[in-house]
């Protein structure tokens, strides 16, 4: 938002020293946005699973917030900033979208289902090699229609990005790569601050107040809690699980959180000190399952029937397992899980589910 667009927004509504959920929502709304998502997502108790992790009734009441469930091509947390990142995509008025991303995206397929939505060409620069057999994330990239190509490391696929735009240009095509739009940390901050908004009201509509998120994190969507947390002051701690080891996750959200409170005419500023992020849950490495995350994965599919996948959400739910284990939550508190996606990793690793006993 423009400095001239956040002096128009609404003067601010306290609430008790705190600003209003409506007061933010009218300032994100001033961030340029298409409407892709299905939200609000469901909040769910998982009562069943809180009582296999204490079997004695003493723990926390766990609430899976679907963030799966948003709508389009099994959904996941991408679609919520794929409302603001395409809006900006579309004032270049493309035809196409070209993006460069991982063999098996969650974010590359979501991209997939919102250009459809829109009525735009997708091109996707996979960095890897295309499998013998092609599952999960990839499986459904085709199935949407995408034009699919593969990368050998970061420097090919970013030369097949500018090549194939060329290509498109030269044929007539007006191409947007979005790999060059500057919105993709903000838009997750920006989605995940209203997410947190949504889990708020649902639960305050049953009197009912978090102690503690936790959600799969690399930092983008955690930035948006951090700040709703400072915003709303509302006394709930955040658990980032990160799934990779590839960066310092707490200094990336905190980065983030800040460039969204200068984006929004916030006066807030966050220390990677104020962020909460585990990495003891990455296993091996990224996207490799780990015994932990797919015991998770299991326990959330047999007592609440709800699929997790093993590369990000599974490793996050052993975390809040692991903590809900040590005993780090008294009985009744409220402990949010925010489901991120992530599904078709499931028969991507297919051989993992079929043990009956584990
Ligand atoms: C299922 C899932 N959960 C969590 C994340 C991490 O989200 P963020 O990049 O907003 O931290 C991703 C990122 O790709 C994801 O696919």
């Amino acid at each position: 938002m423009t400095e001239a667009a956040a002096a128009q927004a609404p003067a601010q509504q306290k609430t008790g020293g705190k600003p209003s959920y409506d007061w933010i929502r009218a300032r994100i709304a001033q961030v340029p946005r298409v409407k892709i998502a299905i939200t609000p997502t469901p909040l769910i108790e998982a009562p069943n699973l809180a009582k296999h992790l204490v079997p004695s009734g003493d723990g926390p009441r766990i609430f899976v917030k679907r963030d799966d469930l948003t709508g389009v091509a099994f959904g996941g947390n991408k679609l919520r900033n794929l409302e603001f990142r395409l809006a900006k995509t579309m004032e270049d008025k493309p035809d196409t979208v070209i993006v460069g991303l991982d063999l098996q995206s969650n974010s590359a397929r979501q991209t997939v289902g919102a250009c459809n939505k829109l009525g735009l060409r997708t091109i996707l620069v996979l960095e890897g090699q295309r499998p013998a057999e092609v599952q999960g994330n990839l499986l459904v990239d085709y199935l949407l229609g995408a034009e699919v190509h593969f990368a050998r490391d970061r420097a090919d696929q970013r030369r097949l990005l500018d090549e194939l735009a060329a290509k498109v240009k030269a044929a007539g095509g007006r191409p947007h790569i979005l790999n060059d739009n500057p919105m993709f940390d903000v838009a997750s901050a920006l989605a995940y601050i209203e997410t947190t908004i949504e889990v708020l009201e649902q639960l305050e509509a049953e009197n009912l107040k978090p102690s503690c998120f936790y959600m799969s994190s690399s930092g983008k969507g955690q930035a948006g809690i951090v700040l709703a947390q400072r915003l709303f002051n509302a006394g709930f701690a955040m658990h980032g699980v990160t799934a990779t080891s590839e960066f310092d996750v707490p200094s990336r959200t905190a980065d983030i959180a800040n460039q969204t409170a200068r984006t929004l005419g916030l006066d807030i500023v966050v220390k990677p000190s104020d962020v909460v992020n585990f990495e003891g849950f990455v296993g091996e490495r990224y996207g490799v399952p780990s015994e932990a995350g797919n015991e998770a994965v299991r326990l959330f599919a047999r007592h609440e029937g709800i699929v997790l996948d093993p590369v990000y959400t599974g490793k996050c739910a052993a975390g809040m397992i692991a903590h809900v284990r040590e005993g780090r939550f008294k009985k009744g508190e409220i402990v949010v899980f925010v489901h991120t996606g992530g599904m078709p990793a499931i028969f991507t690793w297919n051989k993992l589910w079929l043990d009956q006993t584990a």
